[in-house]
């Protein structure tokens, strides 16, 4: 019982938190304004940043970063570098601390956060499914779609080969209390998101676990057809993927250390890039 209760008073003293949050200026969009459109071009100009709650320490230190439309841009780097944070910072889930972010030479200020998650999509790296239908996740990246999107986006997604197994198809219920979908499948369902959002800049913050080499390619092939035609910022732990980004950014502790073509990185004696993608391919 006193378990229970401590758990009880920790459950309580997080929801209070929780309601004293601030109200973040969230509004449902139906059309864009055109000075709120983004065009896929990036900017970070000498960002750092440090987690609230950790002021002190900086995650991120003097980050310059020039992404054109429709560029696609690999961040690598050894675990703790830094690179969600930089898929977090994109989304405004946190303000720099340092330094600025633009859209298109304008300060990510000038555009409302709704603005920018409408047309951002992340494909995260922990998926996270709520309780309800497969159909429900899935317009989760836009809430009015129609039965036709939604099946579109799932076929686009690699998604409709395991939903048509089940009997119930789109009004499967997953999460806790329905039927556990595997990490490939639950990927597929976050790109499924994607798809229907259609958005102008995509990020994927690839899984660290690694799937059989059949839900792989699936997601892989999934990836890629979402990748083309606007700009994608790939968080890569398998390098055999990003080979042919147009930039590849090499973090090491917070900081930028390497940046270049994969070709142009593999000439470097003794780089970071040159040293993990020889240990990949040999070991
Ligand atoms: N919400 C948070 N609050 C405080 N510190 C955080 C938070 N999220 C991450 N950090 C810290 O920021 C640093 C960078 O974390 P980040 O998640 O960006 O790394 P990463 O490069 O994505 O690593 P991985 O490859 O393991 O996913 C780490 O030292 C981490 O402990
Ligand atoms: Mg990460």
């Amino acid at each position: 019982m006193f378990t229970s209760i401590q758990n009880f008073i920790g459950a309580t003293e997080e929801l209070f938190a929780l309601f004293n949050e601030e109200e973040e200026q969230l509004v449902e969009i139906a059309q864009i304004a055109s000075d709120q459109e983004l065009h896929g071009q990036i900017t970070f100009k000498d960002l750092s940043f440090a987690y609230p709650m950790r002021s002190h320490e900086l995650v991120l230190r003097n980050i310059n970063i020039e992404i054109s439309s429709n560029q696609l841009i690999a961040l690598v780097g050894s675990s703790g570098a830094g690179k969600s944070t930089i898929a977090s910072l994109l989304l405004s889930l946190h303000l720099p601390t340092k330094g600025s972010i633009c859209f298109d030479d304008r300060d990510s200020s000038e555009f409302s956060i709704s603005a920018i998650r409408h047309q951002i999509a992340l494909v995260p790296q922990d998926i996270f499914l709520f309780g309800g239908s497969i159909r429900e996740n899935i317009a989760y990246g836009k809430i009015d779609a129609t039965d036709e999107e939604i099946n579109d986006a799932a076929l686009k997604a690699n998604a409709m080969e395991f939903i048509e197994r089940f009997p119930e198809r789109f009004e499967t219920i997953v999460g806790e209390r329905g039927t556990q979908l595997s990490g490939g499948q639950r990927q597929r369902i976050a790109i499924a998101r994607a798809v229907l959002k259609n958005p102008k800049i995509l990020i994927l913050d690839e899984a660290t676990s690694s799937l059989d080499s059949e839900s792989e390619r699936l997601v892989q092939d999934a990836l890629e057809k979402l990748m083309t035609g606007r700009t994608s910022i790939v968080i890569a732990h398998r390098l055999s993927t990003i080979r042919n980004a147009d930039q590849i950014l090499v973090m090491d502790k917070g900081q930028i250390a390497e940046k270049g073509t994969h070709k142009t990185l593999m000439k470097k004696t003794d780089g970071i890039y040159k040293n993990l993608s020889e240990l990949q391919y040999n070991g």
